[in-house]
């Protein structure tokens, strides 16, 4: 195509924006856009947004005044606003930000490219009753041998802080025949791990040929498609990790020793207060369940500090809580107000108190993971292979226990699944020593 337009992406937040960006690339390429990493040559430049904290929608506001110098200079140049800050303000970034040409939230992708067409100043941010996933083109673009794939999306959780409810919607999952031919089409494409997607994930309840299935029963039908070698999920919620999907982690090789099961708190007072619906020892107890199914599963959490009302003591629980875990690795956050949502009625937590929780808590999770990390050294580990490493001969990939770790593998090539035994830890990666190529 010789006048192929150019278009930008700038993706923010979490792996959901990440899917939904590449799905949103696949629907333009359709009305002629290729994409560029310069956003020099745009012609259209994509803002994929998250709104999940303050400080993810205040980069949007502060990347679209960057736009405004180059918009002047290509006045044909499109400004699309998509994602969660797209679903939350709505027509206000319009009035905000003349640069700005199209909002368009999470559930209305598959129409972007009639509204890029319409070429007036657009909103769309209503929730469709039809899965817009299967609106979009099929999955055609070059990729890499991990794939992400969305079988579920919104959440009817209702955390007391959590705007995801409000900007995604209620929880909805796609039907299981969307799903196989969607994993059967990137294995064909050389695909060998899938990462299944979903704010709620382990609340999935798709409609199969004979009823719901839950992830558990998905999970397992994925595991038999030929070529496709791992599986992983996330974001889980303790509530809904039921016997079989515990038992699976067991029983299929192909899901990966790896669970992303966020907690928040350890302190029961807060965790009622977050709207959570269970305790800490509930919690506890349910990861010695995954544990006797799994022993060897690294676990990882999101944590708030600083929610309204946290006392001292309710921090230490919290510490409490993660040294009877031990975390392989966690994501933390200082508590952050959203507008709508019942915390952001009260009383925060004094900042410097909150900055220095967080800094307590980021501390005893790197020592955690460092251990993790350590541990691995000396033992074998799978490893598949995403990108070449910055030595010659270097391949990076991934483990079972989403480890990032370097194998010397003058051979190796993008896609390849080897065994290697892990040699030494640095603060964020693994080294390992080639023993043999698995696949
Ligand atoms: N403030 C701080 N962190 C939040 N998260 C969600 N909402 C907020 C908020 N208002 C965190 C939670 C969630 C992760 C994706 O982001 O820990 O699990
Ligand atoms: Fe938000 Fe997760 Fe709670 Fe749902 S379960 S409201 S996505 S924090």
């Amino acid at each position: 195509m010789t006048d192929a337009k150019k278009l930008f992406v700038k993706t923010y937040g979490c792996q959901m924006n990440v899917y939904d960006s590449e799905r949103m690339v696949e629907a333009l390429a359709a009305s002629g856009y290729v994409t560029t990493d310069q956003v020099e040559d745009a012609d259209m430049v994509l803002l994929n947004t998250c709104h999940i904290r303050e400080k993810a929608s205040e980069k949007l506001y502060s990347d679209l005044g960057r736009l405004r110098g180059l918009k002047a200079a290509r006045p044909g140049l499109k400004v699309g606003v998509a994602g969660c800050v797209a679903q939350a303000e709505g027509e206000e970034i319009l009035r905000r930000s003349p640069v700005v040409d199209l909002v368009v939230g999470p559930q209305a992708y598959h129409r972007l490219p009639a509204m890029v067409e319409a070429g007036e100043r657009l909103v769309d941010t209503e929730f469709p009753v039809e899965d817009k996933f299967s609106l979009l083109p099929k999955r055609t673009a070059m990729r890499g041998p991990a794939a992400f794939l969305t079988v579920q999306e919104g959440c009817d959780k209702f955390c007391a802080f959590c705007v995801v409810p409000y900007t995604r919607g209620a929880e909805t999952s796609r039907p299981v025949a969307r799903l196989l031919d969607e994993a059967r089409g990137l294995v064909a494409q050389g695909v060998r791990e899938i990462t299944l997607l979903g704010q709620n994930v382990n609340a999935y309840h798709g409609a199969g040929p004979d009823g719901a299935w839950g992830l558990a029963r998905l999970v397992r039908e994925l595991a038999g498609i030929d070529g496709l070698r791992r599986l992983r999920y996330t974001t889980s919620h303790p509530n809904d990790m039921e016997d079989d999907l515990i038992a699976a982690h067991g029983d299929l090789p192909a899901l990966m020793p790896y669970l992303h099961l966020p907690v928040q708190s350890g302190s029961d007072r807060i965790l009622k207060a977050m709207n959570r619906r269970h305790s800490a020892d509930q919690y506890l107890r349910l990861v010695g369940r995954i544990r006797a199914a799994r022993p060897d599963i690294l676990l990882s959490s999101d944590f708030i500090v600083g929610f309204p009302g946290e006392t001292e003591a309710d921090f230490q629980a919290t510490l409490d809580l993660i040294r009877a875990v031990g975390f392989g690795q966690a994501f933390s956050f200082k508590y952050s107000a959203r507008p709508g949502t019942p915390a952001a009625e009260k009383a925060p937590v004094p900042a410097e108190i909150a900055d220095a929780r967080l800094r307590d808590l980021q501390a005893l999770i790197t020592a955690q993971q460092h251990s993790a990390q350590e541990a691995m050294v000396g033992r074998e580990a799978e490893v598949l292979y995403e990108k070449p490493g910055r030595l010659p001969g270097q391949m990076v990939g991934k483990s079972g226990h989403l480890h990032a770790v370097h194998v010397q593998d003058p051979e190796g090539r993008i896609g390849d699944l080897v065994r290697a035994r892990v040699s030494a830890s640095s603060s964020n990666s693994l080294a390992a020593r080639l023993l043999s190529r698995i696949a």
